[in-house]
């Protein structure tokens, strides 16, 4: 388990949005029914997560940044930590009843992302890792899954919703290369959950394009302290600024991205 003090500081925080984003799922449900659906609702649940955290993280570490999903960039005094931050992650899933979603947060230091903290509000579960420390789940370290050979992988990836039209070819292209060759796949519906899957074998790979630094920024450090691998689906170390991921133990990242390539 990581105790330090930043590490606690990002677990407090994230329970007590949490908590809060919990209330607020168990509302969810109540309001399918009605003819507008539960929207402005969740709207709503998101920027209650989004307040909660900034507050929290302010009053441990005053001066730092923030890059927020729903209110955009803080500018800091102190200029070299940065906070990544995804309130709701997951948020269709939200919508629909789906306990799959997440509170994702990431601390960047001079540029480079040195802790990662994503919790469930739903199952309780909290993966969290910090730079040279290892990956946990809760109370037990993580270990990204042996496997090499794709054909018996499970494969975790990102599908483009119908605002994203223009990228489907892209996507029915990757998705044609991996079912061709991999045991099986899935979409989840929470980017930052995907990474955790990976970081603890659940997944052996996964995929995803067209994502925001607040998606992925806690998870690429959670699979990197599982002993995993991750690039942009270029191969390289971009991933925050082209918002393409491919993950998996170093046998399967490279299968992956050889199949997803570009
Ligand atoms: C979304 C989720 C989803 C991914 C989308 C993201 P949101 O984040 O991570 O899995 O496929 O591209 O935008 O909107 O639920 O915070
Ligand atoms: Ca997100
Ligand atoms: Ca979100």
């Amino acid at each position: 388990m990581l105790r330090s003090a930043l590490m606690n500081v990002m677990t407090a925080a994230a329970l007590k949005a949490g908590r809060v984003l919990k209330r607020d799922f168990g509302e969810v449900e109540n309001l399918q029914v009605s003819i507008k659906g539960p929207g402005d609702f969740v709207t709503a649940a998101d920027r209650r997560s989004e307040k909660i955290l900034v507050e929290e993280l302010s009053k441990a570490r005053p001066g730092y940044g923030f890059v927020l999903e729903e209110s955009g960039r803080i500018e800091a005094t102190d200029k070299t930590h940065v906070w990544y931050i995804d309130p709701l992650d997951g948020t269709t899933n939200f919508l629909h009843g789906l306990p799959i979603f997440a509170i994702s947060i990431a601390l960047a230091r001079e540029g480079k992302i040195v802790a990662g903290l994503v919790h469930n509000p739903a199952t309780g579960d909290t993966y969290a890792a910090e730079k040279g420390q290892g990956a946990y789940l809760n109370n037990r370290r993580l270990r990204v899954a042996a496997r090499r050979n794709i054909s018996e992988c499970l494969i975790g990836c990102g599908i483009p919703h119908i605002g994203k039209s223009k990228e489907h070819p892209r996507f029915q292209a990757d998705l044609k290369a991996v079912m061709a060759r991999a045991g099986n796949l899935r979409r989840l519906g929470s980017a930052a959950l995907d990474l955790c899957f990976v970081a603890s074998g659940s997944y052996d790979g996964f995929w995803e394009r067209d994502l925001k630094p607040w998606d992925i920024a806690a998870g690429i450090i959670i699979i990197r302290e599982g002993g995993g691998f991750v690039t942009d689906t270029e191969g390289g170390e971009e991933m925050l600024a082209k918002g393409s991921i491919c993950a998996g133990n170093e046998a399967i990242h490279r299968d992956l991205l050889a199949l997803i390539r570009g």
